[in-house]
Formats: C-alpha cells, sequence, structure tokens
C-alpha cells in the first residue's frame, strides 16, 4: 500500500500562488518514491490552475470534456497513471440543482481531481455539518467516481471525558453508513485527525496516535472485511517536516494530512520524503 502524503490548503493561494506552488512542489519532489502518492486539496477557485500545472496526460486530457474527464478519472483510480494527484476540500452530495454556494462531485471531477475530503474538523465544528450529512456526501462522491478521505476525530473534552472510542465509532458508522461494503480499497480511506491537534503545533503523540489508528484499523475490519487492511488511515493534526517520519513509520499510518506546513512547497516536500 501506497503511503499517501496530502496537502490540505484550506482557505489559501490564489491561482497564481497555487500554480506556483505546483510547479516548485513537481520539481523538489522529482520522480516520487514508489512507496508513495501525493494529493493537494486546493481551494475550489484553484483546482483548474492546478490541474494545468501537472504534466501528466491523466490530468491534461481530463479538461476535454466532463465526460472525458469522469472516464480518466475512473480509470485512474483502478490504476493510477501518475503518482500526484488533485482533490477537493469539501463536496455537495448532489449531481446538480438549486443549491447556491456548493460544488458538486463532477464539477470536481472536471477540474482534474481524483479525491475529495469529507468531514474535516473544520467543516463539522465551524460550519456545523453533522455525522449524518458527511455520510451523505461520502456516500455519493464516492458513487460518482471520487476516491474519498473521511476525516474524523474528536475534541479536548471528548478526549477528557473518555469519549475518544464512543465519537470515532459515531462519526465512522454514519460516515460510512451508504458506503457499499465490498468497494475497492484505494477508494476510501480516514484521516484521523484529533481537534485539539489541528492548527495548534500541538501533535498527538506517538501513543496517542498508536491507539486511535489501532482501533480505526478495527473499526474498518468490521464494516469492510475484506480489504480494510488495504485500505489508508492517514494522521493529520500539526505534522511538520522535523515530525514527519517518525508519524508515518507508526503502525497503522498509512499517510498524512497537512495543512499549515503544506503551504510552502520547500516544507511539504520535506514531509512528502520523510
Ligand atoms: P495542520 O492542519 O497541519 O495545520 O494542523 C491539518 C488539517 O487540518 O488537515
Amino acid at each position: 500500500m501506497k503511503k499517501l502524503m496530502a496537502a490540505n490548503w484550506k482557505m489559501y493561494k490564489t491561482r497564481v500562488q497555487a500554480e506556483e506552488t505546483i510547479k516548485d512542489l513537481l520539481r523538489l519532489l522529482g520522480d516520487l518514491p514508489s512507496d508513495r502518492e501525493v494529493a493537494v486539496f486546493a481551494p475550489f477557485t484553484a483546482l483548474d490552475a492546478c490541474g494545468r500545472a501537472l504534466p501528466y496526460d491523466a490530468c491534461r486530457r481530463a479538461f476535454d470534456s466532463s465526460d472525458a474527464c469522469v472516464r480518466v478519472h475512473q480509470k485512474a483510480s483502478g490504476q493510477p497513471a501518475a503518482s500526484f494527484f488533485l482533490g477537493g476540500q469539501d463536496v455537495y452530495p448532489a449531481a446538480e440543482g438549486a443549491f447556491t454556494g456548493e460544488i458538486s462531485p463532477g464539477m470536481l471531477l472536471d477540474c482534474a481531481c481524483r479525491f475529495v475530503l469529507t468531514g474535516h474538523s473544520e467543516r463539522r465544528h465551524i460550519l456545523g455539518e453533522s455525522n449524518e450529512f458527511v455520510g451523505r456526501k461520502t456516500a455519493f462522491a464516492l458513487e460518482a467516481g471520487l476516491d474519498v478521505v473521511l476525516c474524523l476525530g474528536e475534541t479536548l473534552e471528548e478526549r477528557e471525558a473518555g469519549k475518544l472510542e464512543a465519537v470515532l465509532r459515531e462519526q465512522f458508522s454514519a460516515g460510512v453508513a451508504g458506503v457499499p461494503g465490498d468497494i475497492a480499497p484505494q477508494r476510501l480511506s480516514l484521516a484521523y485527525e484529533p481537534v485539539w491537534a489541528i492548527g495548534t503545533g500541538r501533535v498527538a503523540g506517538p501513543s496517542e496516535i498508536l491507539e486511535a489508528h489501532a482501533l480505526l484499523r478495527d473499526i474498518l475490519r468490521k464494516k469492510f472485511v475484506a480489504q480494510a487492511d488495504q485500505m489508508r488511515i492517514l494522521y493529520g493534526g500539526s505534522v511538520k517536516p522535523d515530525n514527519a517520519s517518525q508519524i508515518i513509520g507508526l503502525d497503522n499510518v498509512d499517510g498524512v494530512l497537512v495543512g499549515g506546513a503544506s503551504l510552502e512547497a520547500e516544507s511539504f516536500s520535506r514531509i512528502v520524503l520523510a
């Protein structure tokens, strides 16, 4: 299983800044080690510019028409042609319609995305998304052909109240409620992101990460019996160049989701190659 090294640019970067960072990343990363994949979750407005900056055919051809795009990416999900992918930070669970301000899976595919994030803690806690709504997004995006990184994690109050396991179980079961049990393992990943470690500089310690990831692996095995061990579980929360290699080496850590330290190409490339 390849490690997924993901950048979450949140609400940062104009098109020009995003394109420059992608070009710098491609230059700094060169040929990626064969056990690594990179995903950049760029703001919606910069996805098109990022896609055009990628050299791969799969991404260039995606601009021919939205039909071609879906075909290219369905093929790419089964057998990725490249190891550098784009993703959307959110998605609405409908193909199209009167949903002002929202973005459909087809629109993300049209911008050469392979991935989408669902349930990021900032959407749960700042935008008020419920577990059930996150589940609808996850199922709809998968069905539409996007690969999903479903984010989950507890707040400090929940952790201190001994609710880690209950919170992760609840977020997981609602999050994957509509996902078929036989889904291909590369199509769904989890990102464990303790809310108290996001953007705070306070990284979870190895024992906290090991405990949560082992629990998530166990939870995955109940629903996705045959393929749970091939599904990726990413860690996110204050990952930096100087802690990335320790985190990525832990059991059941199959990648990282990086916010602040992914904004500069130099720092994110050191994490990818850690
Ligand atoms: P951070 O953010 O690396 O800045 O803590 C991680 C995330 O929110 O995905």
